[in-house]
């Protein structure tokens, strides 16, 4: 049985993740690759009744520790029933954000310390990865333009400040540089097939090529 991979898709709101990832899928599946699709937080029953505390509500109904903990336990609750099962079957797993977006929310975004961060992820991952990690990256006002065009309730985050965003977009562009040989940053502006393009070159040239 082929080996599994884990694939995260990263970045601000209305990059476009849910669509890159549903158009990798498609892509994916043509080529025959079983392919399991998943998001954070959420993926599991018990990730998504806490995915309810995190993104409905006052923006400032928790303290960002409480916040960070909040969602290494929807993460720990997901990849344990979710994720860790679907590679063990030889699947490759897209997750619509993961850790990094602890790290630029909670951390860049909020102010909380990096090192806490990853006491947390050693805690509930160890040395648990992503294979690759796709960070799409574009103007904070686009973003926030477009996610505010979708009619949710889940805009706990978006209404947190243009200031804000302005620090998850720098924390992403950071983790790429600190993470060269697992994320790449892709300009999330450009028409949605353009995206795709430069989102399929990267896992080919990442992950499938290195398989032939
Ligand atoms: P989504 O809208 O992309 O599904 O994500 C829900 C919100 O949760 C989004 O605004 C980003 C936020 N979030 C964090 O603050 N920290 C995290 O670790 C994750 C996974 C998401």
């Amino acid at each position: 049985m082929s080996q599994g991979r884990f694939i995260t898709f990263e970045g601000g709101e209305g990059a476009g993740k849910s669509t890159q990832v549903r158009l990798l899928a498609d892509a994916l599946g043509k080529m025959g690759i079983p392919v399991v699709v998943t998001r954070e937080p959420g993926g599991s029953t018990g990730a998504e009744q806490i995915r309810r505390l995190l993104v409905e509500g006052d923006p400032g109904r928790w303290d960002s520790m409480t916040e960070a903990l909040l969602h290494f336990a929807a993460r720990r609750d997901h990849v344990v029933r979710t994720v860790w099962p679907a590679l063990a079957e030889g699947r490759w797993v897209l997750c619509d954000r993961f850790a990094d977006s602890t790290l630029a929310y909670q951390g860049y975004g909020h102010g909380l310390p990096q090192h806490s961060i990853e006491q947390l992820y050693d805690m509930t991952l160890g040395m648990f990865a992503p294979h690759l990690t796709v960070i799409l990256d574009l103007p904070v006002e686009t973003g926030l333009r477009r996610a505010g065009d979708r009619a949710d309730t889940e805009n706990r985050y978006e209404r947190m400040g243009t200031s804000f965003h302005q620090k998850l977009r720098h924390g992403f562009l950071e983790i790429a540089r600190h993470h060269p040989d697992r994320c790449v940053v892709v300009a999330a502006d450009a028409p949605v097939e353009t995206v795709a393009r430069d989102i399929l070159r990267a896992v080919d040239q990442r992950l499938l090529a290195r398989g032939r």
